[in-house]
């Protein structure tokens, strides 16, 4: 089973984020080899980063509490699906504080993402996949769900109605159950 974390990174009251998250997770979770939990950024609130040692250079020893926490939960998986908004054409802070906390526990993963928004987060999205890969030596999966002007997809009832997004979900989820194994067995 592959230890799959679905990350939600907006942690703004009222936020749309819940309904992509719950989402995606479902549809992780229904597949067999996925062992799905859903990590809330609000329940890790991280202050500003401001640490005075470089995160990589600690060896997995943080000093903040809530840091420790997030790595012992980020140090669990197998890979990652970022849900993400995009806000003034990048990723929110809340992602990248914690991104930048910790360090070790990212190394050699796989990561898909979920962006939404205006556009369909895909600014968020590209400048994410160079973040987590050009340092944090994650593995992005080549495709991704943007979902745009998701808003437009609520049903009267409060519901998400799905049916646009299936297709690009499957696909990325296949992608990051491949990628997912090969550096499973790559880290061992
Ligand atoms: C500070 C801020 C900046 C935003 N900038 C963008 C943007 O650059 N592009 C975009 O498509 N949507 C933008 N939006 C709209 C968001 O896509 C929309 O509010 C979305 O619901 C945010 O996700 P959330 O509700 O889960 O936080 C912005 C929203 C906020 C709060």
């Amino acid at each position: 089973m592959l230890k799959i974390k679905v990350v939600l990174a907006s942690v703004r009251e009222g936020r749309f984020g819940e309904k992509p998250a719950t989402w995606i997770f479902n549809k992780a979770k229904a597949r067999e080899g996925f062992d799905v939990e859903l990590l809330d950024l609000k329940d890790y609130p991280l202050p500003r980063f401001a640490e005075p040692q470089v995160p990589a250079m600690l060896g997995g020893n943080y000093t903040n509490e809530i840091a420790k926490k997030w790595a012992a939960k980020v140090a669990e998986a197998d890979g990652f699906i970022f849900v993400t908004p995009e806000y003034n054409h990048g990723y929110p802070s809340s992602l990248k504080d914690a991104l930048d906390y910790i360090f070790g526990e990212w190394n050699n993963k796989p990561v898909a993402f979920v962006g939404y928004g205006a556009n369909g987060g895909v600014r968020s999205v590209e400048q994410l996949k160079q973040v987590v890969n050009s340092n944090l030596a994650m593995h992005p999966v080549p495709s991704t769900v943007n979902m745009e002007h998701p808003w437009n997809f609520l049903k009267e009832d409060g519901s998400f109605d799905t049916t646009h997004f299936e297709k690009a979900g499957d696909g990325m989820l296949d992608q990051l159950a491949w990628l997912g194994e090969a550096l499973k067995a790559a880290r061992k």
